[in-house]
């Protein structure tokens, strides 16, 4: 028995072939001049994602890239709080995240009720932001942070005054290991590094012995391997880069998400890369593809705005992080 009427089916076979690879490269290309866009990437999107772009960097990058851009359309190849934080830069551009269901289980760990409720548990403290949360919590904050400047941003804090950091506990604890400033730490972690082991660093380095590590500060698995190796640095994504650019190591085992693996080998050819775990995999970065962006630039869909009242507060705390670091 066929649950579609008969009269349905014509219309049901009229499928349309996918477009090539070639043609979605074309068609992107097209609108993009058309619409005056811009294509930020983050270093964990997809290979063909971040060979598109027009900016491919780390979440401090991205952000200082949608500060100062003249495009009148912003893609963001990146997760909702990225996408966010370019709207909050951006009040007149239109900020477009090909799929909205791109989201961040960092972010998810903390609302903006729970940062007014830790601020009224302990009275003048500051509150210190990762940059991965939501502009709701954002606009609750007194400072935002990335990876990238976190450590100079907390030391850069007035003596004296109780500092509270969410939502990463991971970057909490190395942002007090090199500052040595006493904090209150929120409970959150991100999924993907969170499950990075020692056991996988481990088994990496016995593969690859003599290779360097870039461990980045979100990685569950840091504070044991800094225990081995006490005098080891932590990287953002786009420091990783760096440091691999400077090192005089051949082989670097990369201890963070996949795609990083493709931004290192892009950026610094002739040296060996090798990915922590496969399964280190954000699947919500994955979830943008060469169909979505062109689909949102064609459309104008996946609009991300941030109403009024809290994009300017939220904007305080990115502003001083972008005057900082
Ligand atoms: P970076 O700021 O180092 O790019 O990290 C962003 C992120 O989401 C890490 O999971
Ligand atoms: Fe969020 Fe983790 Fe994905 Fe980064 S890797 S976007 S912190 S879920």
């Amino acid at each position: 028995m066929s649950i579609i009427p008969p009269q349905q089916h014509e219309h049901l076979l009229q499928l349309r072939p996918l477009p090539t690879e070639a043609e979605l490269l074309d068609g992107i290309e097209r609108l993009r001049r058309e619409r005056n866009a811009v294509i930020l990437a983050h270093n964990y999107q997809r290979p063909e994602v971040q060979q598109i772009a027009d900016f491919v960097g780390d979440s401090l990058g991205l952000a200082r890239q949608a500060a100062r851009t003249s495009a009148d359309v912003i893609v963001f190849a990146g997760v909702h709080f990225m996408a966010e934080s370019a709207a909050i830069l951006n009040p007149g551009k239109t900020v477009l995240l090909p799929d909205l269901r791109a989201g961040c289980s960092l972010a998810d760990t903390l609302t903006a009720q729970g940062v007014r409720d830790w601020k009224a548990a302990n009275p003048g403290g500051l509150v210190v932001v990762y940059v991965n949360t939501t502009a709701d919590v954002k606009a609750e904050a007194d400072y935002c942070v990335t990876s990238g400047n976190a450590v100079q941003i907390v030391r850069s804090l007035p003596e004296g005054v109780p500092v509270l950091f969410a939502p990463d506990k991971y970057l909490a604890a190395h942002v007090a290991r090199e500052t040595g400033r006493p904090m209150d730490i929120w409970d959150g972690a991100c999924h993907v590094h969170a499950a990075i082991r020692p056991e996988d660093v481990a088994a990496q380095q016995a593969a690859h012995p003599g290779a360097e590590l870039l461990v980045h500060p979100e990685c569950g698995c840091s504070t044991r391997v800094l225990r081995d190796v006490p005098d080891l640095q932590l990287y953002s994504t786009e420091g990783m880069v760096t440091r691999a650019q400077q090192s005089d190591a051949e082989t670097f085992i990369v201890v963070t998400e996949l795609g990083m693996v493709h931004r290192l080998e892009r950026e610094v050819p002739g040296k060996a890369f090798v990915p922590v775990a496969r399964t280190a995999c954000c699947e919500y970065m994955k979830m943008i593809t060469l169909e979505n962006i062109h689909d949102s630039l064609r459309d104008l869909s996946g609009r991300v705005s941030v109403p009024e009242d809290v994009r300017v507060r939220a904007l305080r705390p990115i502003e001083r992080m972008i005057a900082i670091g």
